[in-house]
């Protein structure tokens, strides 16, 4: 290689050569970092819209159990919650609000998430029916098919690093087992969608409704809140 040749390679590597091997022009005055990373507004206005149009799908969906009801219950908390809490279906206090556990229940599932330095607010809430069956009597298998689809959905989308399931309802939906709580409870499961890459490490345990009419079983909630508590300091 002749002296001017050699030359003008090293300009050209010192120029950054393989910034030029890109698709599109480069801005040199945007700061690339930004660029990179999906900023975290950007992403909740997305899981936003795709949650809204999960709800609207919701409202389209004809529904017998829509025909008692007064208000559709879909979720609350937070879109980047690190953990999804799964229910069964709203009762009289959620049908009136439009909320999911804001009852007794919730109540009593607003102190478990306390007890693991948990906010309302820093979790994503939502239920397997989305609409209240009358007599607050427990969903049948029909009913739980009839919403999985927009259960899995937010799942995907929520795309939580844990999921705790609130009771034999949400067990038997996302793990898809006939097998009581009592066998589930106390040790992870997973819950795998074609959708996502890995498996959502998930716990099945007592609903809070369950824990008020049942106190003798809280030590058991305890300990499986525990699990999920160990889980989360690992990760941040
Ligand atoms: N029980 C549930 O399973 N979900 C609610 O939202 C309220 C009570």
């Amino acid at each position: 290689m002749n002296q001017s040749n050699k030359k003008n390679l090293e300009f050209i590597i010192n120029s950054g050569v393989n910034y030029f091997l890109q698709d599109s022009p480069r801005n040199w005055f945007v700061n690339e970092k930004k660029l990179e990373q999906p900023s975290f507004d950007k992403d909740t206005g997305d899981k936003k819209s795709k949650i809204d149009s999960v709800i609207e799908d919701l409202k389209n969906h004809k529904s017998p159990l829509q025909k008692t009801a007064k208000n559709l219950v879909v979720y609350d908390g937070n879109l980047n919650a690190k953990v999804m809490l799964i229910g069964e279906a709203p009762g009289r206090d959620e049908d009136e609000q439009g909320i999911p556990f804001v009852g007794r229940a919730g109540q009593l599932l607003n102190k478990m998430l306390l007890a693991i330095n948990l906010q309302r607010e820093d979790v994503y809430i939502t239920n397997v029916v989305n609409w209240r069956p009358t007599e607050n009597r427990t969903p049948n298998d029909n009913e739980i098919l009839e919403f999985l689809p927009f259960l899995q959905r937010q799942i995907d989308i929520i795309k939580p690093r844990f999921i705790f399931l609130l009771g034999g309802v949400a067990a038997k939906a996302i793990l898809s087992t006939p097998l009581a709580l009592g066998k589930l409870r106390g040790k992870w499961h997973e819950y795998k969608s074609l959708n996502l890459e890995e498996g959502i490490p998930t716990i099945a345990s007592y609903h809070p409704a369950f824990l008020l009419r049942s106190p003798q079983y809280k030590k058991h909630s305890w300990e499986d809140l525990q699990m999920l508590q160990e889980k989360l300091k690992n990760e941040s």
